[in-house]
């Protein structure tokens, strides 16, 4: 079996951490691993399996020495150093939304168009979505399969470590800070985390709509290979730790029931159909997302509202298939097939 001279950039960030953790467990074959991040953590000692291995300054890193390298430091970081690695024949699989835009860039969700990969070969970059899209459509492909999707209605409530390790200092320090009867700071989010929802993830758009929310609209359209979806999505901050959740409506192309539904989820590689509101057994991202690997879905109804209409709940943690996992699946299957 080959072996990969593996790097990871943002080696120390909350979802650097988890992709370290998530190809230990899955026995991801590496030969050298390079953990990468700012001179601040520098030199700092870090275990992977029984290797210590220590933190590198990405400034002074030489990308020839991977053959892989995974990017989750930012969008600046990416545009600076992704290009530079790809140029070292070291392939790119990039968690930020830098790339993902570009037309000869992939945009891969695993289960959803794996044979995307392919497409590494035009700059050496591939992309992984937005944390929400890839929850979304590894629920929704199925339904697209069988019966063809019209409109998605899509409402997320977003955890705070989508927003980086800070974001989760925050919900945290400003929770204590209130339970104490103290003035709250604020350094990461504009208004209070702790207790509250915030409708406001990434930059506002002419249009009035966030950049987290056209991205549920760009991605589903490039990751389908289907413009023709209409997408209407809201995008929420909620005072959750780790695990995204989103209510979904969805207007289909022709009829599909709940029950039919249900059993196409329950096949659907990467899902976990909890579905049995008499014995209260529905998803939420504490109690069954959180650290798991598969996608939630939950709450499988006919939408009341409309012909063809189908609704549903699903929950899925968002730093693991919605970022670190998706982007180990992507580089083992480059390994398998490409290296
Ligand atoms: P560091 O820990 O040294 O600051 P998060 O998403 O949790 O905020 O993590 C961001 C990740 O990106 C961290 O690993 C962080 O490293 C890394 N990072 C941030 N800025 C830079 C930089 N200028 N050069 C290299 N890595 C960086």
């Amino acid at each position: 079996m080959i072996k990969a001279n593996v790097a990871i950039v943002g080696a120390t960030g909350a979802v650097g951490v988890v992709i370290r953790e998530i190809l230990e467990d899955r026995n991801f074959p590496i030969d050298n691993l390079y953990l990468l991040a700012s001179e601040r953590s520098a030199g700092e000692r870090v275990m992977f399996g029984d290797r210590s291995v220590v933190v590198e300054n990405l400034a002074d890193f030489d990308f020839a020495k991977a053959d892989i390298a995974l990017f989750s430091a930012g969008g600046d970081i990416s545009a600076e150093y992704a290009p530079k690695a790809a140029a070292a024949n070291c392939i790119v699989v990039d968690n930020t939304s830098h790339f993902r835009y570009d037309e000869d860039i992939p945009l891969v969700v695993t289960e959803v168009n794996p044979e995307r990969i392919a497409d590494y070969t035009n700059r050496g970059i591939i992309a992984n979505p937005n944390c929400s899209t890839m929850q979304l459509l590894v629920a929704l492909k199925p339904i697209q399969d069988a019966v063809g999707i019209e409109h998605i209605n899509v409402c997320t409530y977003q955890a705070v470590s989508g927003s980086g390790q800070k974001a989760i200092e925050e919900l945290a320090r400003q929770t204590a800070e209130l339970l104490n009867a103290k003035e709250i700071t604020k350094k990461v989010y504009d208004k209070q985390i702790a207790f509250n929802v915030l409708p406001n993830i990434d930059a506002i758009q002419d249009n009035g709509y966030t950049k987290e929310e056209m991205k549920l609209v760009w991605e589903t359209h490039k990751i389908l290979e289907d413009a023709s979806i209409s997408v209407s999505p809201t995008a929420v901050r909620v005072p959750v730790f780790y695990g995204h959740s989103e209510a979904v409506h969805l207007k289909t192309r022709s009829p599909l029931s709940a029950q039919q539904a249900k059993e196409l989820l329950e096949k659907a590689p990467g899902v976990t159909v909890i579905d049995d509101m008499s014995q209260l057994a529905y998803a939420t991202p504490v109690t069954h997302a959180s650290g798991q690997d598969d996608v939630f879905v939950s709450r499988i109804r006919n939408d009341v509202g409309i012909e063809n209409g189908l609704a549903m709940w699903v929950v899925s943690d968002n730093v693991r298939k919605g970022a670190a996992l998706n982007t180990v699946q992507i580089a083992e299957i480059l390994v398998k097939d490409y290296l």
